[in-house]
Order: structure tokens, then C-alpha cells, then sequence
């Protein structure tokens, strides 16, 4: 298939397992306000975090296939578990087209340190990653104690069902956390792109005083840089527009929709 030629008009196009890529959508909204943009979840696969890493990205390539097909611009691997799994070899594969990935902000997490531990709640496959363990490495010297790994398989499902609050996230998170409810916590970083729609529920559950941590921001702003560096980003002084695909059905468009507006 011959595809259209790309312009500053051409959509940013973002990619998760499902719906949690939206929080960084999100994000990169209030940055990019002019900006179109297309959203591909891919929750009839989900969840990646248990899946091998061969399988994610051969996963990750198709839906990059599929939407250079729609004539993006650049990429965001709005998925920690994807980006640990594929980023490096979608590079390769496509040295030219501006790709950028997410991963645990432990950076911001370890330079506003107080006292007590860092817990990084992620999928399985985002903690057992090498990339994820050179970062700990890099970052946390002498510290390295002090940072917790802490796998939620079945949370990102909660998101996918739709179910942000309630009795059974609550415990869950309380038994996801359990082990450190007599400890000192510093920060929580939040791993996977769909708990940031637990945010509040596990504010809930470990207190207002932790800082509650998500590497959207940063990601989009190194979007907006990278775009920037090929004279890519948008001029227009209109708000951008918003398409999203969902690989499950409608509904999973519409919930996409719903946590767009929160
Ligand atoms: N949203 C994805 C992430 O950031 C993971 C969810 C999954 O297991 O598919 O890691």
C-alpha cells in the first residue's frame, strides 16, 4: 500500500495494550494542544505483561504497521510493558520515524527522595526487563536497596473492565501492598500506563504524604522535542483533533472516551 506523504499536519500515533496509553494521551494533549492524534489500545491482546517478549513485539509491529498505514507522523509506545519489550528493535526498523517509549519515572522518584522505600508497581515483564534493571542500576547506587519492584498482574484488568474505585481494587491494592504497611514510603512510581486511573484509590490506600509518580509528562514532552528536532510539530493554531481504534470492540472505544474526559 502506497502511503500518504508525511506533513506538520500528519497525527501523532499512540499505541498501548488497551486503554491505559489514554493517560499519557492525556498528557500529551495539554502539551500538544494542536496536535491530532490517533489512538490505537489493543485490548483484545491484552494483557502484554504476561506474555513472552517475542510475542510483544511482534504485537507492538503490527500496530506500528497499522498506523503508519493511517499516515502518522512520529510514535509513542504509550505502554511500559511494550516499550521494554519492542522499542529497541522498532528503532531499528524504522530509523527515521521519531519513536519515543515510556518507562518507570524512578529518575524523578530517586532526586526527590525522603526517607523510606520506592515502590515500582509494573506488569511482570516491565520488572524482570533488562532495560528496567540498568535503570535501577544507573539511578540507584547506593540505593539500591531502597527500591522495591513490586508486579501487579490483574490490575491493569480493573482499568480494562472499566472499575477505577471500589471495595475489590481497594483490596487488591491493600493486598498488593500489605507487606509494606508498617514501612516508610517515599514515592510510589507508577510503571504501567493504566494505573494512573487508580491514582486515587491507592492514595487511599497508603495515605495522602506518598508521592504518587507516572512518566507521562516526560514523555511527552521528549514527543514534542523529537518532532520538533525533524520540523514536525503542528503549526496550526486550532485544537487538534483525537481518533481512537480498539482492536476488541466499541465499547472499549467508548471507555477510552470516558477516561479522556476525567
Ligand atoms: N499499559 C501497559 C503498561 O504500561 C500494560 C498493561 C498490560 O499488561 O497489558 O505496561
Amino acid at each position: 500500500m502506497e502511503r500518504k506523504e508525511i506533513s506538520t499536519e500528519s497525527p501523532i500515533g499512540f499505541f498501548d495494550s488497551g486503554v491505559g496509553g489514554i493517560s499519557v494521551l492525556k498528557e500529551a494533549i495539554k502539551v500538544m494542544p494542536n496536535e491530532n492524534y490517533i489512538y490505537f489500545g489493543d485490548s483484545k491482546n491484552a494483557p502484554y505483561g504476561v506474555k513472552s517478549t517475542e510475542e510483544i513485539a511482534k504485537l507492538s509491529f503490527d500496530i506500528v504497521e497499522n498506523l503508519l498505514d493511517k499516515g502518522v507522523k512520529g510514535i509513542v509506545v504509550a505502554c511500559n510493558t511494550a516499550t521494554s519489550a519492542a522499542v529497541a528493535k522498532l528503532r531499528i526498523a524504522y530509523p527515521d520515524l521519531p519513536i519515543v517509549g515510556i518507562e518507570p519515572a524512578l529518575k524523578p522518584a530517586v532526586e526527590s527522595k525522603k526517607n523510606g522505600k520506592i515502590i515500582i508497581m509494573a506488569t511482570p515483564v516491565t520488572l524482570a526487563e533488562g532495560k528496567f534493571n540498568r535503570l535501577v542500576q544507573r539511578l540507584g547506587g547506593r540505593r539500591e536497596d531502597d527500591i522495591v519492584p513490586l508486579p501487579c498482574p490483574g490490575l491493569m484488568e480493573f482499568v480494562e473492565r472499566g472499575e477505577v474505585e471500589g471495595e475489590a481494587l481497594e483490596l487488591y491494592l491493600k493486598e498488593r501492598l500489605n507487606e509494606y504497611k508498617d514501612e516508610e514510603i517515599s514515592s510510589i512510581v507508577l510503571g504501567c500506563t493504566h494505573y494512573p486511573f487508580v491514582k486515587e484509590t491507592i492514595k487511599k490506600v497508603v495515605g495522602n504524604n506518598v508521592n504518587i509518580i507516572d512518566g507521562s509528562l516526560g514523555t511527552s514532552k521528549e514527543i514534542r522535542r523529537r518532532l520538533e528536532e525533524k520540523n514536525l510539530l503542528n503549526k496550526s493554531d486550532k485544537r487538534g483533533t483525537v481518533e481512537i481504534y480498539n482492536s476488541l470492540n466499541n465499547k472499549m472505544i467508548n471507555l477510552c472516551k470516558e477516561l479522556l474526559e476525567k
